[in-house]
């Protein structure tokens, strides 16, 4: 049947018809806050400086993280997800794997002042090697792929020791799943799940968040780790790699232009698949906010719901506060 016997506009003519026939919904149990713990925050402003490219979020000092842990968790956020900055950074990244790091002491921090709140830690060495690489370099300059993922189990043990809910590789060596997965087992720790950044592209998206996390290579770029934005089928390809090595849940990174790979992501693998709508998407939203050319609740809350009609399970963003609290005013 077709018009006029079908209307489309018939289910569409109230908010009660609209609600009966929602597809997709969001929550902010499904959201995930990202936080910039910094060993050098300012003790005074609370602890907190601003990050000039992404307006609202700040690094934090340790205790302004546990106060943005408790607010996160008040207004009912699943997690918040670790990125540290470190005082010092050296050539093999060895403030990833300290037990007195900064992400580490963030961890006890928050599972003590908030033990249900989750807890999930980006693992690479980005923010602690002196070059910003993400891995090891080799005599020739290129990041060393075995090298890196000793090292990278390491700092993964060290993040689960300290009470990390789940553990997230983000440095896109191949094989770091399965390693982190091993010495995490070896070490008594089988019941951490890992998040893997499988198909996490070579992006302009994240130019803002190496500007928070001090982490932008100091030569060359991450081209020869990370995907190539034109490959669908490597994404997939990336995912299945990380599910047989173990990886519990994948991500694809960023989110906005990738909406293709999640739903690909998802039927390929079955697994839990997280978004991560990245800093630069972040920082856009929030630019033509200000500028007044969009208006800012209306466009936050329908990108997050493309990503969970996408297919995403989990949603790590930077407006997850925002979020939650509009989300909260609706019912
Ligand atoms: C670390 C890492 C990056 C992001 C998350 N983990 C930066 C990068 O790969 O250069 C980007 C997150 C964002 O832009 O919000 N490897």
């Amino acid at each position: 049947m077709s018009f006029p016997q079908t209307r489309m506009r018939r289910l569409r003519a109230t908010a009660g018809l609209r609600g009966l026939v929602r597809e997709t919904d969001l929550r902010a149990g499904q959201l995930v806050l990202p936080l910039f713990v910094a060993e050098n925050a300012p003790s005074e402003q609370g602890g907190r400086e601003a990050i000039a490219t992404m307006p609202g979020v700040d690094r934090l000092s340790l205790s302004a993280v546990v106060a943005e842990a408790h607010e996160a968790a008040a207004l009912g956020i699943a997690a918040v997800m670790l990125f540290g900055i470190p005082a010092e950074k050296d050539e093999h990244g060895s403030g990833a794997w300290e037990e007195e790091g900064v992400v580490q002491l963030a961890t006890r921090a928050i599972k003590h002042a908030e033990p249900e709140l989750l807890v999930i830690t980006d693992v690479c060495l980005c923010e602690y090697t002196a070059h910003g690489h993400c891995g090891v370099l080799a005599a020739d300059g290129a990041v060393d792929n075995d090298a890196t993922l000793e090292l990278l189990a390491r700092t993964a043990v060290s993040h689960a020791r300290a009470g990390a809910d789940l553990v997230a590789p983000s440095d896109m060596m191949d094989g770091r799943v399965g390693a982190i997965r091993e010495e995490l087992d070896g070490e008594g720790l089988h019941e951490t799940p890992i998040l893997a950044y499988s198909a996490k592209f070579a992006s302009a998206f994240y130019g803002p968040f190496r500007d928070a996390a001090d982490s932008a290579p100091a030569f060359g770029d991450r081209r020869g780790y990370q995907m190539d934005p034109a490959n669908g089928r490597e994404a997939v390809r990336e995912a299945l790699l990380d599910m047989r090595e173990g990886a519990d849940m994948v991500m694809v990174k960023p989110a906005l232009a990738y909406g293709d790979l999640i739903r690909a992501v998802k039927d390929a693998t079955q697994l839990p698949v997280a978004a991560y709508n990245v800093s630069g998407e972040y920082a856009m939203v929030k630019a033509a906010a200000a500028a007044g050319y969009l208006e800012e609740r209306d466009t936050v809350l329908e990108i997050l719901t493309s990503l969970r009609r996408a297919g995403a399970d989990t949603i790590i963003s930077y407006h997850a506060k925002d979020a939650a609290r509009w989300l909260a005013e609706q019912t």
